[in-house]
């Protein structure tokens, strides 16, 4: 037998072409991954529950109106569920029917975001929602009272103890299982999220080209993460002033840094499409219009009519699957829980 010196030459030659084409192979199967994690915006994942009896609990906390002073306001009054988790009203109604003073943001994914309310004055969800069961103007009660109340009625007292292993039913314990309940309020598999994860059929050309406007106009550099928004706090009208009648003053109230006036927490733009009307004072009834306003006032843009139903197209695929729950059926209240006031 003689040598054919070409053979293992031809044979070396093979073995690179299959390994150029896997390597080609492996670069085309990564490739959506990749050019995935480049963009500015990740999808959000459903939501992980490790303590179900929490979340439960939370759940009746969050339906429950006898938290407030009326016995007739309860979260899901401004953050309504079956409304993209907003009252849908230029701001919200309160005790007394009073006029609020700011729009009611979405609770949806709102564990995503590094700061509660528009001026980020709560840390986190457990420390915001102390905060409307005392406010005169919105639930008008206080936290004893609704300790009280709460312990009144055996089977809360129960549930309480099931979940938290001892018998201090403080308002620790109700706010930090509402904040268990929040954390379960995300909209994963919106059309855009499944576009990301590489279905290139999930949105159309005109969803797309609506992103590449929102991508290449800069609407990014504020809305951008797994929650287009919520990630900081960006001046409301950075390139022309925002007029407005609202005296909401921002950042500004909190840090007590006049250079933070009027900068506000970037709002999520997940179902945005259900959360309107928009703005901190709600003065945008249309997604056409906060797209005009936002391409005006922040970026110095005109977009055009077809470049503006473009965005809202996008703005648009947004809109996830909305959290899907048995109403909770509440514990009935006791003889000696203390009846609700609604009218003095
Ligand atoms: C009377 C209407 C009303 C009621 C009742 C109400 N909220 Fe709100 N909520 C608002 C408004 C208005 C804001 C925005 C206030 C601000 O930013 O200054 C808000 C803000 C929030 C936020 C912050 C969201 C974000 O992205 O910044 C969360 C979370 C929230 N509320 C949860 C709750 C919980 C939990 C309850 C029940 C304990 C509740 N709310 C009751 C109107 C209400
Ligand atoms: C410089 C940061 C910044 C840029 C750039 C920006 N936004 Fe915003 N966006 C904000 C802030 C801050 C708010 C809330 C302002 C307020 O209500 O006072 C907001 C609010 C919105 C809202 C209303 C959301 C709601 O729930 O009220 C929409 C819609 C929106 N932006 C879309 C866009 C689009 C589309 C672009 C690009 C054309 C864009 N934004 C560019 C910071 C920005």
């Amino acid at each position: 037998m003689t040598h054919d010196p070409a053979r293992p030459l031809r044979r070396n030659a093979l073995r690179l072409t299959l390994a150029a084409a896997a390597a080609a192979a492996t670069l085309l199967a990564m490739a959506p991954v990749q050019s995935q994690t480049q963009e500015p915006v990740q999808p959000i994942e459903a939501a992980v529950v490790t303590e179900p009896a929490k979340v439960e609990l939370g759940k009746k906390l969050w339906f429950d109106p006898r938290l407030s002073r009326s016995g007739f306001i309860s979260c899901n009054s401004c953050h309504n569920l079956s409304m993209g988790g907003s009252d849908n009203l230029k701001t919200s109604i309160g005790d007394k029917w009073q006029k609020g003073p700011i729009n009611s943001p979405t609770v949806l994914n709102s564990s995503l975001n590094v700061a509660q309310f528009w001026d980020g004055r709560a840390k986190d969800l457990q420390e915001q929602a102390g905060g409307p069961i005392a406010n005169p103007g919105e639930m008008a009660f206080s936290h004893d009272l609704a300790v009280d109340m709460l312990r009144s009625i055996p089977q809360y007292v129960t549930e309480f103890k099931q979940v938290f292993g001892h018998d201090r039913l403080s308002i620790e314990e109700v706010t930090a299982a509402i904040a268990a309940f929040e954390e379960t309020l995300v909209t994963p598999n919106a059309p855009f999220d499944q576009w990301l994860k590489g279905d290139k059929t999930a949105i159309n050309a005109q969803e797309l080209r609506g992103y590449e406007l929102f991508k290449g106009s800069g609407c990014v550099a504020c809305h951008n993460g797994p929650n287009l928004g919520g990630t900081s706090f960006q001046k409301m009208g950075l390139v022309e002033p925002y007029k407005t009648d609202n005296p909401a003053e921002g950042r500004s109230a909190v840090t007590g840094n006049d250079a933070e006036r009027f900068n506000f927490k970037v709002p999520t733009l997940r179902n945005v499409e259900l959360t309107y009307p928009y703005f901190h004072d709600g003065a945008a009834d249309t997604l056409a219009q906060a797209v005009d306003t936002m391409g005006r006032i922040q970026l110095g843009r005109e977009f055009s009519a077809q470049e503006n139903a473009d965005v809202v197209a996008f703005l648009k695929t947004l809109t996830g699957d909305q959290p899907q729950m048995a109403l909770p059926i509440l514990p009935p209240s006791s003889d000696k829980t203390v009846r609700p006031q609604p009218f003095d």
